[in-house]
């Protein structure tokens, strides 16, 4: 039989997805504070938090040192060898984040040699024909933000969209594409509700809170972004999970999705309304929903983290989004698989489905897979591999995954096969 061929859009953009704590190596801030804290404790959690096949293929996981950052992949210092790498998949278009800690170390205080290392980054990228999509926050802060609040903190807005116009007025003319945050729902929920990550603060007020001063300060820095660069277009990176009930015609599930649909997927783009040039989408989890909050998955495949794949979910999430109107880039989808046995298959069967949206009018204009190489998958260490490219870490070398290769053909055809 021949095979199916699914055509994307003329100057859809292909690419992978980094962040700068993750990858670069040696940055000093709010995650490599608190790790230093935590990584005893995280190691003596994970024997009660995994399952025994989980433990068994990363025994890494028992170990404090799985925990700290340190060199990350020192893509610090090799950005433009993994460039290479990104360039050698076809790849058009390269999303990264730019360390706040770096450019802003000490409050108002800017470090020009910083925003020429970003420079070079760019330069680096438009060279290879790759077009930048830059993120302002990746979820780490500079230590002097949390140690005055962080996101409860109400001249947060103020810092942060002065830091934005600072970096886009130096760097404005080599990147266009800004994400203001990464995925807001996801930092708030974990870092101010259920206070698992830095700086672990715990209830619904400090998360609403937070909230509230994210969007203030996407909101500010969209409007000063705009004020100094007139090519500039700004968005969020937003984390959505496609909610369904557990019991198709149970009352209290469609209760449980409705307030899981409204606080983890809407809230932030209520609050942000009119203030998107674009709607950068970020799709890992399928839920379940039993009230009041209980996640009943099938799983029948997993990825390496326990976390179901589940294709289908991404066109929910497209489809709902069209409502909106905006362009949508896929800023982030991608899975943990140390032994790459089911990367191919997830990339083809989600662009399957985002193909199918766009085939019903949604404008999808790109998708950024995640992620170019192995990094520090933040409280979990090291041992998730999201990789395209593995990394040895103990030579920091740079080995393309099978899967790679797949993915470097979507990109040079614009086309899946089936
Ligand atoms: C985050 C990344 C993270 C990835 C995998 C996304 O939610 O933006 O930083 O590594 O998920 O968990």
């Amino acid at each position: 039989m021949k095979p199916k061929i699914l055509k994307f859009p003329k100057n859809f953009y292909w690419g992978t997805a980094t962040s700068a704590y993750q990858v670069e190596g040696g940055i000093r801030n709010d995650w490599s504070e608190w790790e230093q804290r935590n990584a005893e404790r995280l190691a003596q959690k994970a024997k009660s938090h995994w399952q025994d096949w989980q433990i068994k293929n990363f025994p890494e996981m028992l170990k404090p040192g799985n925990y700290i950052c340190r060199k990350a992949c020192d893509h610090y210092n090799r950005f433009e060898e993994d460039f290479d790498l990104a360039k050698k998949m076809n790849n058009n278009a390269h999303r990264f984040s730019i360390e706040w800690s770096r450019v802003e170390p000490e409050e108002g205080k800017f470090n020009i040699k910083a925003v020429g290392y970003y420079r070079k980054v760019l330069q680096a990228l438009r060279k290879q024909g790759m077009e930048p999509f830059v993120t302002l926050c990746h979820y780490a802060t500079p230590t002097w933000i949390v140690q005055k609040g962080g996101l409860n903190n109400k001249k947060f807005p103020f810092y942060f969209s002065r830091y934005a116009e600072f970096v886009v007025q130096n760097l404005g003319n080599l990147a266009h594409f800004w994400l203001t945050f990464n995925e807001p729902n996801n930092i708030i929920g974990n870092a101010y509700l259920v206070g698992k990550w830095p700086p672990q603060k715990k209830g619904p007020l400090s998360a609403l809170r937070a909230y509230k001063i994210t969007a203030q300060a996407h909101n500010q820095a969209f409007d000063k972004i705009h004020r100094v660069s007139k090519e500039a277009k700004v968005g969020i990176a937003n984390m959505l999970n496609f909610n369904e009930p557990h019991r198709k015609n149970s009352i209290l599930d469609k209760m449980a999705v409705a307030v899981a649909d409204y606080f983890g997927n809407k809230k932030i783009l209520n609050l942000t309304k009119g203030r998107h040039d674009f709607l950068g989408v970020q799709y890992y989890f399928h839920n379940r929903i039993k009230f009041p909050y209980k996640i009943r998955n099938e799983n029948r495949e997993v990825s390496d983290l326990g976390w179901e794949i589940y294709p289908e979910g991404i066109y929910h999430i497209l489809r709902w989004l069209k409502e909106y109107n905006l362009p949508i880039y896929i800023t982030e989808n991608g899975l943990a698989d140390a032994k790459d046995k089911k990367r191919t298959k997830f990339i083809i069967d989600h662009l399957k489905w985002v193909h199918k949206a766009i085939e019903e009018g949604v404008d999808v204009r790109g998708y950024f897979h995640w992620s170019l190489i192995d990094n520090f998958e933040w409280d979990k260490g090291f041992w998730p591999r999201f990789g395209l490219i593995e990394i040895d870490y103990k030579k920091l070398k740079r080995i393309p995954r099978p899967s790679s290769k797949i993915y470097a053909e979507i990109c040079k055809n614009n086309a899946i096969k089936l």
